[in-house]
């Protein structure tokens, strides 16, 4: 079974909500095995590269301050077809059509605060991971949990 990688970022209101552990619970327990996991406070350069795509946009620079606003929680996972996985566990980006059960569904309200971020294609996973992450910091190791 092929698997791929994808990176996920609980954002700053995640954090602030006591998230944390909830959300990684989701992704462990659906079978994803974390590859790289840390807390850290992002630059405004971090923040800019991130979300490239979405510079010029009326919202750009509010989402710049917020991320940079607080701890985020950034990690790699792996699996089979984890970013579209990954994609459908967080639910829509707006939290108030996010469908209940998804992690966005069940916890947010706006596009604006909407707890998590993950790539959304899977020729963009490396590109954001190397952000924050360096190749030698993603550890592997017998996962027990992988069902695949
Ligand atoms: S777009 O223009 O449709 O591509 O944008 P969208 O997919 O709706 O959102 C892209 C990311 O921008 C975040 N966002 C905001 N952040 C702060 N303030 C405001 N007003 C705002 N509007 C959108 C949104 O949460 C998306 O972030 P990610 O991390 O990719 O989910």
């Amino acid at each position: 079974m092929s698997v791929e990688l994808e990176f996920v970022m609980i954002k700053p209101d995640g954090v602030k909500r006591g998230l944390i552990g909830e959300i990684i619970s989701r992704i462990e327990r659906k079978g994803l095995k974390i590859k790289a996991l840390k807390m850290i406070k992002m630059s405004k350069e971090m923040a800019e590269e991130l979300y490239a795509e979405h510079k010029g946009k009326p919202f750009f620079n509010d989402l710049v301050e917020y991320v940079t606003s607080g701890p985020v929680v950034v990690m790699i996972v792996e699996g089979p077809k984890a970013v579209q996985v990954v994609r459908k566990m967080i639910g829509a980006t707006d939290g108030a059509e996010a469908e209940p059960g998804s992690i966005r569904g069940d916890f947010a309200l706006s596009k604006a605060r909407n707890i998590v971020h993950a790539t959304d294609s899977p020729e963009k996973v490396e590109k954001e991971a190397s952000i924050f992450f360096k190749l030698d910091e993603l550890v592997d190791y017998d996962y027990l949990h992988a069902i695949y």
